[in-house]
């Protein structure tokens, strides 16, 4: 296939990429595409490596009737990803090799974007006892990512122990931090809204903590620790504090290393949004203060949060459209990170295009050790590709997303960049807010 007049990472004049067996084959210009087997040709945008969501719950098994795998590719494709990964927080729980051969052969049965399944840290992500991490590192899903996200692996002992594991797998742990004792009841975040509104408080604390002390433990050990969905400014501060302190803090597989996430929706909302009780702005963790958001712009700009995952949590009605104490945490996710990314980032001039790269396709894919996402833009490399059109708009619509729920926090909001295209190993998987099968 063919792109015509495309600019790679927004940069200099266009130029024209010709795909073939799913590498990037020729970039330059006046490329002639031989009909006979590059059958597309697609014309203009921003040229970026695909998107790599190393945070995304596709509730399969067990809640299909919120997500499945195919339903949550079609999602991932439509927003730029060519690689998820999937959290082990299902029903039953993916903490051993028969559910993550499953969820990766379901992955590659759909084909729309590849899907990498998470491991639980403990059995029943109960806490109490580890999984059986090697087990599933060697199935042939290959598991690299271990985390117990929607709970925190609390008991330090036996994070210091997944830690001193993981590091002998080359895999990365990836911590929903949340002191549980600090959270009994919390329903959003502790500050001033939430008590005029007589809400039960998550203090900053209850994350903070955690993510000094795994800090702390992960490089005594010497592993890999990731850090999910950042919310508060004093995480970010511990995180600066602890890659500063750390001597090989470069999140490549195998070396220690400390890495972090922030989720679009931590970029953009805060807890304002409690006001109307609406449930759809039930997170966890919850939405902040705009200090905060402030704060996590800045250190995802500065490299001390590392890149964007989505925390693409999809919830039945019923369990949103109840009552503020009964619903469920979780906002949708995937079609609209891109677009809240550019809205949050690009439009404040905090980030430039390469920095979107960075973000959400380079640094994630290094985190999670993939060697074949979030690639450079260049001949020989291969071809997962998301091509952007970052001066449309768009209007987001629960009801006219690809996932089975429609929980956006962004329903009705018109927001900047569209993605015109997802390419996976040369193969057009979205175009024009269409999946290509
Ligand atoms: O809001 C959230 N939803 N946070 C989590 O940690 C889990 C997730 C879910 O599974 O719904
Ligand atoms: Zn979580």
């Amino acid at each position: 296939m063919l792109l015509k007049g495309v600019r790679p990472y927004g940069e200099g004049d266009p130029v024209d990429v010709l795909i073939r067996d799913g590498v990037i084959a020729e970039i330059g210009n006046d490329l002639e595409h031989d009909g006979e087997h590059d059958g597309d040709v697609i014309e203009g945008g921003i040229l970026l490596p695909g998107f790599v969501d190393l945070h995304t719950h596709l509730r399969e098994p067990g809640r299909e009737d919120t997500e499945t795998i195919a339903t949550g590719s079609k999602a991932a494709a439509l927003g730029g990803y060519t690689a998820v990964f999937a959290m082990a927080n299902t029903d039953p729980v993916a903490d051993n090799a028969v559910i993550v051969e499953h969820v990766a052969r379901r992955g590659r049965e759909v084909g729309l974007v590849d899907v990498h399944p998470v491991g639980a840290v403990t059995v029943g992500l109960k806490g109490e006892m580890l999984a059986e991490l090697g087990t599933m590192a060697k199935s042939s899903a290959n598991v690299r990512v271990f985390s117990d996200d929607g709970h925190c692996v609390h008991d330090p002992l036996i994070m210091r122990r997944a830690l001193e594991y993981s590091k002998s797998l080359g895999a990365v742990i990836a911590q929903h931090a949340e002191e549980p004792r600090l959270t009994v009841g919390a329903q959003a975040h502790e500050g001033e809204n939430a008590a005029r509104l007589g809400l039960q408080g998550w203090p900053a604390a209850a994350e903070e903590s955690i993510v000094a002390r795994d800090c702390i433990l992960a490089q005594q050990v010497g592993a890999r620790l990731h850090v999910c969905h950042v919310s508060t400014a004093g995480t970010a501060e511990i995180l600066k504090w602890a890659k500063a302190r750390g001597a090989a803090n470069v999140p490549q597989a195998g070396r220690p290393g400390i890495s972090a996430e922030v989720t679009p929706h931590h970029l953009l909302l805060t807890d304002e949004r409690l006001e109307t009780y609406d449930p759809i702005n039930k997170v966890n963790p919850p939405l902040r203060t705009q200090t905060d958001v402030d704060a996590l712009r800045r250190a995802l700009a500065d490299g001390t949060i590392d890149c964007v995952a989505t925390d693409h949590a999809p919830h039945a009605v019923q369990d949103k459209d109840c009552e503020w104490s009964a619903a469920r945490p979780g906002m949708l996710g995937l079609q609209t990170a891109l677009s809240v990314v550019v809205k949050t980032m690009v439009e404040t001039g905090l980030l430039d295009w390469r920095g979107v790269a960075r973000v959400m396709s380079e640094k994630p894919a290094e985190i999670a050790g993939l060697t074949d996402h979030g690639r450079p833009v260049e001949v020989g490399e291969p071809a997962n590709l998301t091509l952007i059109d970052p001066g449309a708009k768009w209007v987001v619509r629960g009801a006219e997303l690809a996932s089975v729920a429609g929980n956006t926090p962004f329903e009705g909001m018109e927001l900047p960049g569209v993605v015109t295209a997802t390419i996976l190993r040369g193969r057009v998987t979205a175009s024009r807010g269409r999946i290509d099968a």
